[in-house]
């Protein structure tokens, strides 16, 4: 049975001394579980720090963001050439990274291609805008984005993919996307998977739910067998919450192997 992924993504919050004491804060409250993979995503800046910190039984580190180049000239960029050893996860395509800072389905393509290449495992986001889905084009779409970060990836290297279903109009809006609507997505997804690389990587690929979970409508994503975790924006700001969603997801894990 899958484990369970809790990603916490901070995106551009906390600075290097509040990341460490929002770390400690976490150590103290979360606990470790054998089925939930916990993944925290600071800032570039606080990575090696946190590294060096954090209790790596409890907590994998991630990035949000790298470049596709391993190196080179190429002003203000980190490659995962540099993040490899300082984190196990690369968030790649966020729908801020790609309609915040024009990235397109090719930047995506190479950068999980990097994150590979690396030996990371890419956070793959995908998801619809709202004029998207009210058009009717969330699958065109999401079929589109799988297609496109996926179209080098072997048969050997599925098994290393992380992909997040973050429609674009639930991030931070406070709307969620309803737990069946996000299983349908996912489906979706995993069904492109099955067709692409067979059922046995279908079977095994971790795909997330994001976009405007808390504490309080986690357990409606983390009861379906589909949905393999959560990525959490602001509600991975405050400890409490996030603490009870990784506990939900450890809670909601024991009841799923029972079924
Ligand atoms: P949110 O962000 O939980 O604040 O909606 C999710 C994300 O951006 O990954």
């Amino acid at each position: 049975m899958r484990k369970t992924i809790i990603a916490a993504n901070w995106k551009m919050h906390l600075n290097t001394h509040q990341a460490s004491l929002f770390l400690h804060k976490l150590d103290q409250k979360v606990a470790a579980h054998r089925d939930v993979i916990t993944v925290l995503c600071p800032n570039m800046l606080a990575l090696q720090s946190l590294s060096l910190q954090i209790n790596h039984r409890k907590f994998k580190l991630g990035a949000q963001n790298c470049f596709w180049r391993d190196e080179g000239p190429f002003t203000g960029e980190v490659s995962a050439t540099m993040l490899h050893g300082v984190v196990q996860y690369v968030i790649v395509g966020h729908s801020e990274r790609r309609h915040g800072f024009g990235e397109t389905d090719a930047d995506v393509r190479q950068k999980v291609q990097a994150v590979i290449r690396n030996r990371m495992v890419p956070i793959i986001c995908v998801g619809e805008t709202a004029g998207e889905r009210a058009n009717g084009e969330t699958k065109d779409v999401l079929h589109g984005q799988v297609t496109a970060a996926l179209a080098n990836v072997t048969s050997d290297e599925i098994d290393q993919i992380v992909i997040a279903y973050e429609p674009v109009w639930a991030i931070g809006s406070g709307q969620s996307a309803s737990p069946n609507d996000a299983l349908d997505a996912i489906s979706f997804i995993r069904g492109q998977i099955k067709a692409l690389y067979g059922a046995a990587a279908a079977e095994a690929i971790h795909i997330l739910y994001g976009g405007s979970v808390d504490n309080h409508n986690a357990t409606g994503y983390l009861g379906s067998k589909g949905i393999d975790g959560l990525l959490v924006g602001g509600a991975s700001l405050k400890a409490n919450v996030f603490s009870s969603i990784v506990e939900q997801a450890h809670a909601k894990h024991d009841k799923k192997s029972v079924k």
